[in-house]
């Protein structure tokens, strides 16, 4: 039987966006299973909660049979080794994100050698998207239209108008 390759893409999703909707879409026509890993307990303060980011990744990816969302903690190695993935998929948007994926990508390796960090490019309308960019410029009536799939825009502006309802 052919070897089955699972990848795990990793991020914190506050909120997703198409950036990482297109690595997600590229990784899935590489590899036989892609799961979509959502990181519990950032430290960063996060605007959606871990469930309503999976949910929104779960309405995002449902059109992709090989593509799984799911929730983690602790290391990520540990992780991929549970799930029997024995790749982790990146996205690199510029050079200035190449030292940061470096370093996590030899620390993975040092942790787990089986285990390899795979990177793809987005497309390059995308290169200069965050997550952080994209919530200060909703936060601040900014359009960001095109910048994150509809559900999540959708999703947004329901929070917000129910966050000032409760104010
Ligand atoms: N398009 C648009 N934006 C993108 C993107 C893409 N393709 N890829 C990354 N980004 C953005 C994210 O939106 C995020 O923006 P923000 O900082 O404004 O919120 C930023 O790039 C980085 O986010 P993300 O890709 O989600 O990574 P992260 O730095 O939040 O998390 C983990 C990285 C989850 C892989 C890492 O923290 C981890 O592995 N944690 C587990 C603990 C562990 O094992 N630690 C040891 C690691 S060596």
């Amino acid at each position: 039987m052919a070897k089955q390759v699972t990848a795990i893409y990793p991020g914190s999703f506050d909120p997703l966006t198409n950036g990482h909707v297109d690595i997600i879409e590229r990784g899935q026509q590489i590899f036989d299973r892609v799961i979509v890993a959502v990181l519990v307990n950032v430290e960063k303060d996060p605007l959606f909660s871990s469930e309503e980011r999976m949910q929104l990744l779960g309405e995002v990816t449902g059109k992709w049979d090989n593509v799984e969302v799911d929730a983690f903690n602790g290391l990520l190695v540990n992780y991929a080794l549970s799930k029997g993935a024995e790749v982790i998929l990146r996205g690199i948007r510029a050079v200035t994100d190449y030292e940061y994926e470096f370093q996590m990508a030899l620390m993975n390796r040092r942790l787990k050698p089986s285990i390899e960090t795979v990177f793809l490019v987005p497309a390059e309308a995308y290169s200069y998207l965050s997550s952080s960019l994209v919530k200060e410029v909703f936060s601040l009536g900014g359009s960001v239209t095109g910048l994150v799939p509809a559900v999540v825009e959708d999703f947004m502006k329901r929070k917000t108008a129910s966050n000032q309802r409760e104010d």
